[in-house]
């Protein structure tokens, strides 16, 4: 009997989080069919990136047939930024970028900083809304620094890559730690089950 392969959606206009998203699920063997979805999704402004990716998902609804999931993201500069960008975060890239976050940093000996995701995911067989999370801590590098990955990657040092940044790394090994690889592991376990 033919193996037939259910499908999900991801609902991103970003190609980077696609492929970092893709090739996690291709090398974890899902038994899901991954495809890349733009439809229009309103945005909130609000202090959590839990209950802008919960008022994305809900905006959706009724406009994909089938399961689908979104991922939202956040940059957080914990010392000495007190946890800015957070849920400013693309409006902070687009403005002043990773340059612009280096010119607030007075002390890169003592810099603290993490990201976090959190996938959104409406399951259709359930008719339910479920989340999946993910935080990586890490530093701020000096300088601008690696060329891979997208965002803030080229500025954050993970704690468990000594002295790399995520743009100095490949995908996977991105993957194997990130804040996403983490959310989306968590999904991926919830699919398999
Ligand atoms: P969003 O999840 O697309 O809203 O992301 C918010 C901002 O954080 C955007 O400017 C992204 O480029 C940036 N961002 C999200 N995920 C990552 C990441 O994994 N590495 C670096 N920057 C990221």
């Amino acid at each position: 009997m033919r193996n037939e392969k259910n499908i999900i959606y991801f609902v991103t206009t970003n190609e980077n989080k696609f492929e970092e998203i893709l090739k996690l699920f291709q090398s974890e063997n899902v038994n899901y069919n991954l495809i890349q979805l733009n439809v229009e999704v309103n945005e909130i402004q609000t202090n959590s990136i839990q209950e802008v990716a919960s008022f994305k998902l809900n905006s959706i609804k009724g406009q994909v047939d089938g399961s689908y999931f979104i991922e939202d993201a956040g940059f957080f500069v914990d010392i000495p930024l007190n946890g800015f960008p957070g849920v400013y975060s693309s409006y902070v890239m687009k403005t002043i970028g990773n340059n612009g976050i280096l010119r607030l940093i007075d002390d890169f000996e003592k810099t603290s900083a993490h990201f976090s995701s959190i996938i959104a995911l409406y399951f259709k067989p359930l008719d339910k809304n479920l989340f999946f999370e993910g935080t990586i801590h890490g530093k701020i590098s000096k300088t601008v620094r690696g060329e891979r990955g997208f965002g803030f990657d080229p500025i954050f040092i993970p704690n468990s890559i000594s002295n790399k940044t995520f743009a100095e790394i490949s995908t996977e090994e991105k993957n194997n730690i990130s804040h996403r690889g983490q959310a989306l592991k968590k999904l991926i376990s919830f699919l398999k089950n």
